[in-house]
């Protein structure tokens, strides 16, 4: 992990973050969208976030992106804005070495400056070191709720895991 830094999201980091997101679009079901969004979508997602002022930030190895977080709003409508919802993406070759972990409790961090007080994370059922990571980082299980998802021809539960910032 030595070779690990960690920093804000600048626009130069569209194309990495997309080729992440991108693979975990189309090989897993750890978000439920099903077509991997073009740069130009995902410089539109990010940018949204920027002018809310909501964390976005990357992990680097050796000058390379090798994952990313971010919190945003956990739903649109005024009374949930103090409620965020995390998502880190890590390139599959970052994946077990704890780069998980660092980047969530940056996010934290900067998700208390921000003013949110309650992250949620929103999981894909059978994802256990994502629900393993949460735990370790103060989350509670607060539910699980059954095919909510369809995607590669079967349904997928999820579970909402909460902690305050
Ligand atoms: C989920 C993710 C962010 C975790 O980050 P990471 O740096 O890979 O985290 P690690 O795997 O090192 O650690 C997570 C924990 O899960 C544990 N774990 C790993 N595989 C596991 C498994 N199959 N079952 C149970 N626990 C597992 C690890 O031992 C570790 O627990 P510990 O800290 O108690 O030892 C990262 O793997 C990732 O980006 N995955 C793909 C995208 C994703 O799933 N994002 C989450 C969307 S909410």
């Amino acid at each position: 992990m030595s070779a690990i830094s960690f920093r804000k999201f600048t626009w130069s980091d569209v194309p990495a973050i997309t080729t992440i997101y991108g693979h975990y679009v189309k090989e897993t079901v750890i978000t439920f969208e099903t077509e991997a969004p073009s740069e130009a979508a995902m410089a539109e997602r990010f940018g949204r976030m920027l002018d809310l002022g909501h964390p976005v930030l990357i992990a680097e190895d050796e000058g390379k992106v090798v994952g990313y977080a971010y919190a945003s709003f956990y739903r649109p409508r005024a009374a949930y804005r103090f409620t965020c919802e995390d998502s880190i993406y890590l390139a599959p070759d970052a994946v077990g070495r704890g780069i998980g972990g660092v980047l969530l409790v940056r996010l934290l961090e900067e998700c208390k400056l921000a003013g949110f007080r309650q992250m949620l994370a929103v999981i894909t059922a059978e994802r256990a070191n994502s629900i393993r990571l949460h735990e370790r980082h103060g989350f509670r299980m607060i539910g699980k709720y059954e095919a909510l998802g369809f995607k590669f021809d079967r349904w997928l539960d999820i579970v909402h895991m909460q902690r305050a910032v």
